[in-house]
């Protein structure tokens, strides 16, 4: 089957022509993929740091949207040509960037009536950092204040959007181009992050004292954020790049995990509109390097997907990227 990924750890993302997966086992299902997401995580895979499942040569991607089209003898609530997506970890065979996967049947969800292939293959990682995040890191509460850095990112919007479903007040931080989405998003306040005293403009927003709450969303951003929180608040940064220990403030070192469940809530509200995600661009596999590289420069206006079923990208061009 057609894939994309690398020969060896480390190496450039190309083409690569490999087996089939493996029949589904007894708890798996095996999907055709329609999309799949492009985050710049899937470049952490890429240089074996970030050990998901398989080693090379492998497919990448870690986010997956299409049909199922064979199931595992003991799967239950998940038949032959259901449209599901998911973040299927640890992968039991290959990545996502490959025309057909075998995955865990208990990590993937049904995809939202409505909701393009894109959307579906953009959504799970952000979507679950941002629920995890909110609901388990920093257990945001309703009328609480929480600041949203690198809102105008992917996973910032989604932060933005969570957080004022569940009643906090978002101040957030966005450049120019994106102060209208964030604010769309359900942001009460942007603040530029261009201007350097940016922080202090977020502390005079609540008074002085600062924010409950922060999420950093923006590389090397935590040492900033910090200085926005109120003593004795809580901090969580989803970068890898916890600041040290400063006046109380509780810190939170965020990484996503899988967890259907939350997929399935998360995909109530995408289903309904209540969640809302544009793709910034789609590339059909053989693009999968330029995909990667377009994702780590900072996916700006939205996330970046491959399509991977072949005829896909004038369907997607009539549709339009939107969910
Ligand atoms: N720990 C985890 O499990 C986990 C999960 C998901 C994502 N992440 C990480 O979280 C980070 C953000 O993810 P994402 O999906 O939101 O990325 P993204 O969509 O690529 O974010 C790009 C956006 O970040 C904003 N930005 C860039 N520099 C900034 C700065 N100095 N201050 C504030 N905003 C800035 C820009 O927004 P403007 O348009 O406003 O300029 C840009 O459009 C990435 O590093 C990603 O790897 C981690």
């Amino acid at each position: 089957m057609r894939a994309a990924g690398v020969r060896e750890s480390a190496g450039q993302v190309e083409l690569l022509d490999l087996p089939d997966p493996h029949s589904p086992g007894p708890d798996e299902v095996l999907i055709e993929v329609e999309a799949a997401g492009v985050g710049n995580w899937d470049d952490i895979v890429r240089t074996g740091v970030w050990n998901v499942g398989p080693t090379p040569p492998m497919a990448l991607g870690v986010e997956v949207a299409g049909t199922v089209i064979a199931i595992g003898s003991q799967v239950t609530g998940l038949r032959q040509g259901d449209e599901v997506l998911g973040h299927p970890l640890p992968l039991r065979d290959q990545g996502c960037w490959a025309e057909r996967v075998v995955v865990d049947a208990g990590l993937v969800v049904r995809k939202p009536l409505g909701v393009s292939w894109e959307v579906a293959a953009a959504f799970p990682v952000p979507a679950l950092t941002a629920k995890q995040v909110l609901a388990e890191s920093l257990k945001l509460a309703e009328g609480e204040t929480l600041l949203v850095h690198g809102a105008g990112g992917t996973t910032g919007g989604l932060i933005v959007q969570l957080a004022a479903l569940r009643g906090a007040r978002v101040i957030a931080t966005a450049g120019p181009s994106s102060v209208a989405r964030v604010a769309k998003a359900g942001a009460a306040e942007v603040v530029d992050y261009h201007d350097s005293g940016w922080p202090d403009r977020v502390r005079e927003l609540t008074g002085g004292a600062g924010v409950d709450a922060a999420v950093n969303a923006v590389r090397g951003g935590s040492a900033d954020t910090i200085l926005a929180v109120q003593e004795g608040g809580r901090m969580a940064t989803i970068t890898g790049d916890p600041p040290a220990a400063d006046r109380g403030i509780s810190v939170a070192d965020v990484y996503v995990r899988p967890d259907a469940t939350q997929l399935a809530e998360l995909c109530a509200l995408l289903g309904d509109g209540r969640l809302t995600l544009s793709v910034g661009s789609a590339l059909p596999l053989a693009e999968a390097a330029t995909a990667l590289e377009r994702a780590i420069a900072g996916a700006n206006g939205g996330p970046v997907v491959l399509q991977v079923k072949p005829g896909r990208l004038s369907e997607f061009v009539k549709s339009g990227l939107e969910r």
